[in-house]
Protein backbone atom coordinates (compact mmCIF):
# COMPACT_ATOMS: atom_id res chain seq x y z
CA UNK A 1 0.00 0.00 0.00
CA UNK A 2 1.46 3.71 -1.05
CA UNK A 3 1.81 5.63 2.39
CA UNK A 4 -0.42 8.52 2.70
CA UNK A 5 0.76 11.88 4.24
CA UNK A 6 -2.10 12.85 6.68
CA UNK A 7 -0.51 15.93 7.87
CA UNK A 8 1.61 18.09 5.57
CA UNK A 9 3.31 21.32 6.22
CA UNK A 10 4.96 23.36 2.89
CA UNK A 11 6.89 26.38 3.74
CA UNK A 12 5.69 27.28 6.45
CA UNK A 13 6.92 30.27 7.98
CA UNK A 14 6.63 32.17 11.19
CA UNK A 15 8.14 34.87 12.65
CA UNK A 16 7.78 36.90 16.62
CA UNK A 17 9.08 40.22 16.07
CA UNK A 18 12.29 40.12 14.40
CA UNK A 19 12.85 36.58 15.40
CA UNK A 20 12.02 34.02 12.44
CA UNK A 21 11.21 31.00 14.15
CA UNK A 22 10.12 28.52 11.17
CA UNK A 23 11.89 29.98 7.89
CA UNK A 24 10.30 27.36 5.54
CA UNK A 25 9.20 24.36 6.98
CA UNK A 26 8.38 21.03 4.88
CA UNK A 27 6.77 18.14 6.86
CA UNK A 28 4.76 15.08 6.00
CA UNK A 29 3.45 12.68 8.60
CA UNK A 30 2.69 9.63 7.66
CA UNK A 31 -0.65 7.56 8.07
CA UNK A 32 -0.24 5.10 10.83
CA UNK A 33 3.54 5.49 11.40
CA UNK A 34 5.78 6.89 14.31
CA UNK A 35 7.49 10.36 13.01
CA UNK A 36 10.05 11.97 15.76
CA UNK A 37 10.81 15.22 15.55
CA UNK A 38 14.34 16.14 17.17
CA UNK A 39 16.58 19.05 17.42
CA UNK A 40 17.66 21.66 20.42
CA UNK A 41 15.75 23.59 22.79
CA UNK A 42 13.87 26.83 21.31
CA UNK A 43 14.20 25.83 17.66
CA UNK A 44 10.65 25.49 16.81
CA UNK A 45 9.66 21.88 17.48
CA UNK A 46 6.43 23.09 19.53
CA UNK A 47 6.01 25.90 17.46
CA UNK A 48 5.67 22.51 14.48
CA UNK A 49 2.85 20.89 16.65
CA UNK A 50 0.93 23.74 17.22
CA UNK A 51 1.01 24.79 13.95
CA UNK A 52 -0.79 21.51 13.15
CA UNK A 53 -2.97 21.28 15.65
CA UNK A 54 -4.21 24.99 14.49
CA UNK A 55 -3.25 27.10 17.81
CA UNK A 56 -0.95 28.96 15.59
CA UNK A 57 -1.74 30.05 12.12
CA UNK A 58 2.03 30.43 9.53
CA UNK A 59 2.97 34.07 8.34
CA UNK A 60 2.81 31.92 4.85
CA UNK A 61 2.95 28.60 3.74
CA UNK A 62 0.41 25.92 4.07
CA UNK A 63 -0.65 23.48 6.76
CA UNK A 64 -2.85 21.01 5.24
CA UNK A 65 -4.54 17.98 7.47
CA UNK A 66 -6.40 15.15 5.41
CA UNK A 67 -6.32 17.43 2.48
CA UNK A 68 -7.18 20.49 4.28
CA UNK A 69 -5.05 23.90 4.13
CA UNK A 70 -5.97 24.35 7.71
CA UNK A 71 -3.77 27.74 7.50
CA UNK A 72 -7.13 29.98 6.74
CA UNK A 73 -10.52 28.15 7.94
CA UNK A 74 -13.10 29.17 9.88
CA UNK A 75 -13.15 28.27 13.77
CA UNK A 76 -15.93 25.93 13.50
CA UNK A 77 -14.04 23.92 10.15
CA UNK A 78 -10.66 23.93 12.84
CA UNK A 79 -12.80 22.34 15.41
CA UNK A 80 -14.35 19.73 13.40
CA UNK A 81 -10.84 18.56 12.32
CA UNK A 82 -9.54 18.63 15.25
CA UNK A 83 -11.63 16.05 16.81
CA UNK A 84 -9.14 13.25 14.75
CA UNK A 85 -5.96 15.04 17.29
CA UNK A 86 -5.08 13.36 20.71
CA UNK A 87 -2.49 15.75 22.13
CA UNK A 88 0.02 14.84 25.33
CA UNK A 89 1.99 17.42 26.52
CA UNK A 90 5.28 17.87 28.51
CA UNK A 91 3.66 18.10 32.30
CA UNK A 92 0.75 16.08 31.17
CA UNK A 93 -1.61 18.36 32.06
CA UNK A 94 -3.99 16.61 34.21
CA UNK A 95 -6.57 18.54 36.14
CA UNK A 96 -5.32 18.03 40.30
CA UNK A 97 -8.45 18.56 41.86
CA UNK A 98 -10.29 15.54 39.57
CA UNK A 99 -9.62 12.08 39.86
CA UNK A 100 -7.86 9.80 37.52
CA UNK A 101 -11.34 8.90 36.25
CA UNK A 102 -12.52 12.14 36.16
CA UNK A 103 -9.54 13.21 34.06
CA UNK A 104 -9.57 10.51 31.56
CA UNK A 105 -13.39 10.54 30.80
CA UNK A 106 -13.39 14.36 30.95
CA UNK A 107 -13.11 14.56 26.65
CA UNK A 108 -15.86 12.05 26.29
CA UNK A 109 -18.35 14.24 28.98
CA UNK A 110 -17.51 17.40 27.04
CA UNK A 111 -17.49 15.99 23.25
CA UNK A 112 -19.50 13.22 23.00
CA UNK A 113 -23.50 12.35 24.49
CA UNK A 114 -22.30 8.79 25.85
CA UNK A 115 -24.42 7.44 29.25
CA UNK A 116 -22.06 7.48 32.08
CA UNK A 117 -22.33 3.54 31.84
CA UNK A 118 -20.46 3.92 28.44
CA UNK A 119 -18.42 6.39 29.32
CA UNK A 120 -17.29 3.98 32.72
CA UNK A 121 -16.39 1.14 30.24
CA UNK A 122 -14.01 3.04 27.71
CA UNK A 123 -12.52 4.91 30.62
CA UNK A 124 -11.65 1.11 32.59
CA UNK A 125 -10.71 -0.29 29.04
CA UNK A 126 -7.86 2.74 28.59
CA UNK A 127 -6.87 2.72 32.37
CA UNK A 128 -5.98 -0.97 31.70
CA UNK A 129 -4.25 -0.78 28.53
CA UNK A 130 -2.13 1.63 30.10
CA UNK A 131 -1.69 -0.24 33.05
CA UNK A 132 -2.77 1.90 35.43
CA UNK A 133 -6.14 0.05 36.45
CA UNK A 134 -7.16 0.42 40.19
CA UNK A 135 -6.46 4.01 40.10
CA UNK A 136 -9.73 5.27 38.96
CA UNK A 137 -10.28 7.05 42.65
CA UNK A 138 -7.14 8.44 43.05
CA UNK A 139 -5.39 12.19 42.81
CA UNK A 140 -2.74 13.34 39.87
CA UNK A 141 -1.20 14.35 43.26
CA UNK A 142 -1.37 10.59 44.63
CA UNK A 143 0.70 8.95 41.72
CA UNK A 144 4.22 8.50 40.42
CA UNK A 145 5.50 10.85 37.95
CA UNK A 146 5.40 7.77 35.38
CA UNK A 147 1.93 6.65 36.42
CA UNK A 148 0.53 10.27 35.60
CA UNK A 149 2.07 10.56 32.24
CA UNK A 150 0.23 7.12 32.29
CA UNK A 151 -2.95 8.49 32.96
CA UNK A 152 -2.37 11.34 30.29
CA UNK A 153 -1.74 8.86 27.45
CA UNK A 154 -5.15 7.39 28.38
CA UNK A 155 -7.08 10.82 28.20
CA UNK A 156 -5.66 11.63 25.15
CA UNK A 157 -6.38 8.43 23.76
CA UNK A 158 -10.03 8.07 24.71
CA UNK A 159 -11.63 9.39 21.72
CA UNK A 160 -9.80 7.27 19.60
CA UNK A 161 -8.07 9.97 18.00
CA UNK A 162 -6.71 9.11 14.64
CA UNK A 163 -3.00 11.26 15.04
CA UNK A 164 -1.82 11.87 18.21
CA UNK A 165 1.05 14.14 19.36
CA UNK A 166 3.88 13.91 22.21
CA UNK A 167 5.70 16.90 22.83
CA UNK A 168 8.33 15.77 25.09
CA UNK A 169 6.54 13.58 27.10
CA UNK A 170 9.48 11.70 29.26
CA UNK A 171 10.35 15.00 30.83
CA UNK A 172 10.90 14.60 34.52
CA UNK A 173 11.22 11.22 34.10
CA UNK A 174 14.43 8.58 34.90
CA UNK A 175 15.85 6.24 32.29
CA UNK A 176 13.63 3.67 33.29
CA UNK A 177 10.25 5.03 33.37
CA UNK A 178 11.25 6.73 30.30
CA UNK A 179 11.88 3.35 28.46
CA UNK A 180 8.80 1.80 30.07
CA UNK A 181 6.98 4.88 28.83
CA UNK A 182 7.91 4.16 24.84
CA UNK A 183 7.59 0.71 25.75
CA UNK A 184 3.61 1.74 26.59
CA UNK A 185 3.85 4.01 23.08
CA UNK A 186 4.81 1.38 21.26
CA UNK A 187 2.25 -1.36 22.19
CA UNK A 188 -0.58 0.97 22.07
CA UNK A 189 0.22 2.06 18.30
CA UNK A 190 0.98 -1.13 17.24
CA UNK A 191 -2.63 -2.20 18.71
CA UNK A 192 -4.64 0.73 17.67
CA UNK A 193 -2.82 1.60 14.61
CA UNK A 194 -2.96 5.61 15.02
CA UNK A 195 -0.42 7.87 13.46
CA UNK A 196 2.17 9.24 16.28
CA UNK A 197 4.33 12.35 16.03
CA UNK A 198 6.98 12.46 19.08
CA UNK A 199 8.76 15.44 19.92
CA UNK A 200 11.85 13.49 21.94
CA UNK A 201 15.11 14.39 22.85
CA UNK A 202 15.57 10.84 23.98
CA UNK A 203 18.01 9.62 21.12
CA UNK A 204 19.19 7.18 20.13
CA UNK A 205 16.53 5.52 22.43
CA UNK A 206 13.63 7.05 20.37
CA UNK A 207 15.16 5.95 16.94
CA UNK A 208 13.22 2.05 17.48
CA UNK A 209 10.27 3.41 17.65
CA UNK A 210 10.48 6.12 15.24
CA UNK A 211 9.49 5.17 11.32
CA UNK A 212 10.27 8.50 10.34
CA UNK A 213 12.85 11.56 11.62
CA UNK A 214 13.02 15.12 11.06
CA UNK A 215 15.78 17.19 12.23
CA UNK A 216 14.60 20.47 13.09
CA UNK A 217 18.37 22.99 12.93
CA UNK A 218 17.85 26.64 11.81
CA UNK A 219 13.89 27.01 11.21
CA UNK A 220 13.64 24.33 8.33
CA UNK A 221 13.53 20.45 8.45
CA UNK A 222 16.99 19.19 7.15
CA UNK A 223 17.00 17.33 3.68
CA UNK A 224 18.92 13.96 3.16
CA UNK A 225 21.63 15.61 1.12
CA UNK A 226 24.77 16.79 1.22
CA UNK A 227 23.56 20.42 0.38
CA UNK A 228 19.90 20.25 0.28
CA UNK A 229 19.37 21.82 3.93
CA UNK A 230 15.78 22.44 3.44
CA UNK A 231 13.74 18.75 2.88
CA UNK A 232 11.30 18.59 0.42
CA UNK A 233 7.70 18.47 1.24
CA UNK A 234 7.06 14.87 0.17
CA UNK A 235 10.38 13.68 1.56
CA UNK A 236 10.61 12.18 5.11
CA UNK A 237 13.64 9.93 6.27
CA UNK A 238 13.95 6.48 8.03
CA UNK A 239 16.20 6.66 11.13
CA UNK A 240 18.44 4.56 8.82
CA UNK A 241 18.62 7.00 6.32
CA UNK A 242 18.70 9.83 8.79
CA UNK A 243 22.01 7.98 10.19
CA UNK A 244 23.34 7.35 7.06
CA UNK A 245 22.74 11.24 5.49
CA UNK A 246 25.29 12.95 3.67
CA UNK A 247 23.68 16.32 5.29
CA UNK A 248 26.61 17.80 7.14
CA UNK A 249 24.13 18.91 10.42
CA UNK A 250 22.78 15.88 10.22
CA UNK A 251 25.47 14.09 10.65
CA UNK A 252 26.99 16.44 13.46
CA UNK A 253 23.74 15.71 14.94
CA UNK A 254 23.98 11.77 14.82
CA UNK A 255 27.64 12.07 16.22
CA UNK A 256 27.09 13.96 18.54
CA UNK A 257 24.03 12.52 20.39
CA UNK A 258 24.63 8.89 19.15
CA UNK A 259 28.35 8.85 18.82
CA UNK A 260 30.48 6.75 16.57
CA UNK A 261 29.56 3.60 18.93
CA UNK A 262 26.24 3.36 17.51
CA UNK A 263 27.44 4.17 13.87
CA UNK A 264 30.34 0.73 14.33
CA UNK A 265 27.11 -1.03 15.73
CA UNK A 266 25.45 -0.35 12.60
CA UNK A 267 27.87 -1.37 10.28
CA UNK A 268 28.37 -4.71 11.67
N1 LIG B 1 4.25 33.49 21.57
C1 LIG B 1 5.55 33.66 21.32
N2 LIG B 1 6.09 34.88 21.28
C2 LIG B 1 7.40 35.07 21.00
N3 LIG B 1 8.27 34.07 20.75
C3 LIG B 1 7.80 32.82 20.78
C4 LIG B 1 6.42 32.54 21.06
N4 LIG B 1 6.24 31.21 21.00
C5 LIG B 1 7.46 30.68 20.71
N5 LIG B 1 8.39 31.64 20.58
C6 LIG B 1 9.81 31.43 20.25
O1 LIG B 1 9.90 30.44 19.26
C7 LIG B 1 11.09 29.68 19.44
C8 LIG B 1 10.78 28.22 19.33
O2 LIG B 1 9.98 27.82 20.42
P1 LIG B 1 9.55 26.30 20.64
O3 LIG B 1 8.77 25.81 19.51
O4 LIG B 1 8.90 26.27 21.97
O5 LIG B 1 10.96 25.52 20.69
P2 LIG B 1 11.26 24.01 21.08
O6 LIG B 1 9.96 23.31 21.29
O7 LIG B 1 12.03 23.46 19.90
O8 LIG B 1 12.11 24.04 22.30
C9 LIG B 1 11.67 30.08 20.78
O9 LIG B 1 12.81 30.87 20.55
C10 LIG B 1 10.58 30.88 21.42
O10 LIG B 1 11.11 31.90 22.19
MG1 LIG C 1 9.10 22.46 22.98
Amino acid sequence: MKEKAVVQMVDVRKSYGSQEVLKGVNLSIIEGKTTVIVGGSGQGKSQIIKHILGLIRPDSGSVIVYGRDISNISKKELKKIRTNFGVLFQNAALFDSMTVFDNVALPLRERTKMSEHEIKKIVSEKLVMMDVEGTNEKYPAQLSGGMRKRVGLARALVLDPKIIFFDEPTTGLDVKKSNEIYRVFSKTQKDLGYTAVIVSHDVPKIFNLADYVALLYNGVVQGRGPSGENQLSDSPMTPEEFQLSDNPIIKEFVETTMGPLYLSEMEV
